[in-house]
Order: C-alpha cells, then sequence, then structure tokens
C-alpha cells in the first residue's frame, strides 16, 4: 500500500486550474519564466527576485538555499501563490498562474498547496485535531468528516495520540509535525516549507525531515528552503539562490535517508528519567 492511500484528501473535488482537461503528467509542476519581484518601501525599491528560471518536476525534492536576503521566501511565497510577481512568468502544472481569477487562485492554494513555516503558525488555544482541521474549513466538507481527515492527517505524521493536546502541550518537533498535518489535510500535491527545521534541534529536524521523505516518497513534490547543509543533504536538488538569481542548481541522486541517519543515532533520554 503507498503511503498517499493514508493520506486525506482525495481528489474528490474538480480543481479549476485543471478544468479545460486532465492534467497532463509530461509538463512540468512548476514553470519559472523570468520570475522577478520588486518591493517598493517609499522612494526605495528591492530587487527581491531578479529574473528565475526553473523547472521543478512532480515527486521531485528540492532544497532552497541561499544567504540571508537572497530572495528564498519571496521566491516561496510567489510559487505558493501568496504573492504575484512583479514580471515574468508562472505556470502550475502547466496552467499560467496569472490567468486564474482571484477564487480559484484561493482553491489552488487550498487544494493543491500545503505550507509549513519555521514558527509552525498553529492556533494556540485549538487542539492539535482542530489546527489541523483548519483548512477544511474552507472547502465545504461536514464537521464529521473534517475530524476523519484530520485524524488520518495526524496518524500520517505519527502524532494519533496527540489529538486533543493544545500547541503549548506538545514539544517544538511534534507541533511542527501538527504543521505538516495541516498542510496535508487538503491532499495537496506540493509542499512548501520555509525553514521546517529553523527552531528544531538536530533529532527533531531529521524526524521532520524523514517525514517530509516519507510523504515525497508516496509522490508529494516538495520545496524547502533551509540555511543548512546537513538538511538540503537530505535532498536530491539543491537549488542555490544569490542576490535574487539562480546561482546554483546541483542534484545529487544519492541524497541521504534522514530515517537511516535517526536510526544510527542513541536512544533519546527519556524526560524525568533519573
Ligand atoms: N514585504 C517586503 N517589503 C520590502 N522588502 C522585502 C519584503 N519582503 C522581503 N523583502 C526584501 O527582499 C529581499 C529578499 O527577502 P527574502 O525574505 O525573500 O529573503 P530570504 O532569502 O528568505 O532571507 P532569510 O534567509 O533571511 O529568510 C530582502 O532584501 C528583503 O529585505
Ligand atoms: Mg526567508
Amino acid at each position: 500500500m503507498s503511503a498517499t492511500s493514508e493520506l486525506p484528501g482525495g481528489d474528490a473535488v474538480p480543481n479549476p486550474a485543471t478544468a479545460a482537461g486532465a492534467v497532463d503528467r509530461g509538463v512540468p509542476l512548476i514553470r519559472l519564466e523570468g520570475l522577478a519581484k520588486d518591493y517598493r518601501l517609499g522612494s526605495t525599491v528591492v530587487h527581491a527576485l531578479r529574473g528565475v528560471d526553473l523547472e521543478v518536476a512532480r515527486g521531485e525534492l528540492v532544497a532552497l538555499m541561499g544567504p540571508s536576503g537572497s530572495g528564498k521566501s519571496t521566491l516561496l511565497h510567489l510559487v505558493g501563490c501568496l504573492d504575484r510577481p512583479t514580471s515574468g512568468r508562472y505556470w502550475l502544472e502547466g496552467v499560467a498562474v496569472e490567468n486564474l481569477t482571484a477564487r480559484q487562485l484561493a482553491f489552488v492554494r487550498n487544494r493543491k498547496l500545503g505550507f509549513i513555516f519555521q514558527t509552525f503558525n498553529l492556533l494556540p488555544r485549538a487542539s492539535a485535531l482542530d489546527n489541523v482541521a483548519l483548512p477544511l474549513l474552507y472547502s465545504g466538507v461536514s464537521a464529521s468528516v473534517r475530524q476523519e481527515r484530520s485524524r488520518l492527517a495526524l496518524a500520517a505524521v505519527g502524532l494519533a495520540d496527540r489529538a486533543r493536546h493544545r500547541p503549548s502541550e506538545l514539544s517544538g518537533g511534534q507541533q511542527q509535525r501538527v504543521a505538516i498535518a495541516r498542510a496535508l489535510v487538503t491532499g495537496p500535491g506540493l509542499l512548501l516549507a520555509d525553514e521546517p527545521t529553523g527552531n528544531l534541534d538536530t533529532r527533531t529536524s531529521l524526524e521532520v525531515m524523514a517525514i517530509l521523505q516519507q510523504l515525497n516518497a508516496a509522490g508529494i513534490t516538495v520545496l524547502l528552503v533551509t540555511h543548512e547543509p546537513d538538511i538540503a543533504a537530505f535532498c536530491p536538488r539543491i537549488l542555490t539562490l544569490q542576490d535574487g538569481r539562480v546561482l546554483q542548481d546541483v542534484r545529487l541522486p544519492g541524497a541521504n535517508r534522514a530515517a537511516d541517519v535517526l536510526a544510527s543515532l542513541p536512544p533519546p533520554v527519556e524526560q524525568g528519567a533519573a
């Protein structure tokens, strides 16, 4: 059984972005041509991206690296349809994103994309289950289906027994796993993660990378920003940005498996152990 079959979501709802026909598997999932983004602050213009050409195929696991301010988050936001480019073009599954209506864009963000952030962005007063269920509130499914899908998503990240916990009652790694479950709950094909291990210790970072690699092996495309070469080493492709441009695009077919590295670590010290 493939891991995707355990993941919630499914394709029951037609996708306006591909409504004109079935998805063409030969088309790159992401295609960017001359993508540029300027930010204007008063009379100052910051050229955050200065023309990025890029193709990412379905099923890739790509690390996005580069110095602070090189444009990594800006690129992730544009790919995530959270912002519009100043110039250049973006095709998602062969569909020109600039032609989508606001409603179609909202649909794409909700169903086709999942977002994971460094700071988890969980609602502090809501349980893990309710946090995970949140994206489903906008997709018109019943409360019982929301619960069922959210439970499956929590199980997929190994947190079935923490559904009732609030974020403050979870470790940092568990909070990030809740955030991954929330990103997965609508069944997206593309996960976008901005420094998902930036606030985590080594072991917990490995746990998060093992989950991302497992999801990738199940067919989900992952684009993740990281500053850490150790984390990028788990990705078979590493893109490096510098000053708003792609400096390097390197493929490493023999990327490490985070689960193997995790297994080679000494067992964790139990909390409260003498
Ligand atoms: N909303 C904004 N308004 C103005 N300038 C911005 C805005 N967002 C980003 N910038 C600028 O655009 C450039 C790229 O920023 P971006 O956040 O993409 O960098 P980054 O590579 O993600 O950096 P970091 O590693 O520090 O997160 C920076 O010079 C930044 O100051
Ligand atoms: Mg950033």
